[in-house]
């Protein structure tokens, strides 16, 4: 039976795909690389130092230590000036609704995500108070796909991988669920997200009851 259900943050509970981007894109302009959309998806799930060497990858540009970890910096300013007015009215639909079912069902709840700022932004958009466990990118040494977050915070909550469910957006994300030996329920506005064991658009409505029983 699932006792324990792992939350992804980023584009699972608020979406800050797109302040991720804005400011990727500000700082990739600064060495003339256009990034797009589309690129900005193989970004998701993926940690800030990672996602920065996939920019300059597809930019064809090499940096020093030093001027990779400025952009860095720079980055996450950027970023934070863009999620400082998150709010709870940027939890996604679904939501809070879904946690309020777990949690009466004696479900045990966490956060497992690639991101340096997840206490922060669980703080402004008021979700902190639903999780018995947080578990960030500042806490691990391997990020996504690496099932490190995952597992940690299964150990975290006191429970096995097997009775933990994984809440992801990411095929990042899903890859390391699936390496952790854990279920997966996918979020997908367009359905393909390759590897979930159970895929829904958005967490309107969702019946956790039949969701706990049916991917035991
Ligand atoms: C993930 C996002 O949750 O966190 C990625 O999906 C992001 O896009 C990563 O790069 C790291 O976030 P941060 O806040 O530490 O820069
Ligand atoms: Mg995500």
């Amino acid at each position: 039976m699932i006792q324990g259900v792992i939350f992804d943050l980023d584009g699972v509970l608020t979406d800050t795909a797109v302040y991720h981007y804005q400011s990727w894109k500000q700082i990739a302009s600064s060495f003339n690389f256009e990034l797009t959309e589309k690129h900005n998806e193989q970004l998701k799930g993926v940690s800030r130092s990672e996602s920065l060497d996939h920019i300059l990858s597809w930019a064809g540009i090499a940096l020093d230590p030093e001027m990779k970890n400025r952009l860095l910096v720079e980055k996450n300013g950027l970023y934070l000036d863009l999620i400082q007015s998150l709010s709870s009215r940027d939890i996604l639909p679904g939501v809070t609704d879904f946690l309020h079912h777990l949690i009466g069902q004696g479900v045990k709840t966490a956060v497992g995500s690639s991101s340096k700022n997840a206490n922060f932004i669980l703080s402004k958009i008021g979700l902190m108070p639903f999780f018995d466990v947080v578990v960030d990118g500042t806490m691990v040494k391997q990020t996504k796909p690496d099932p490190e977050v995952f597992l940690l915070a299964a150990a975290s909550l006191g429970l096995n991988p097997e009775s933990c469910l994984v809440v992801e957006d990411a095929e990042a994300g899903v890859e390391a669920a699936k390496s952790a030996g854990m279920k997966v329920l996918g979020i997908s506005a367009h359905g393909n997200l390759i590897g979930a064991d159970h895929e829904v658009q958005n967490l309107i409505g969702v019946d956790t009851k039949y969701l706990l029983s049916h991917l035991n």
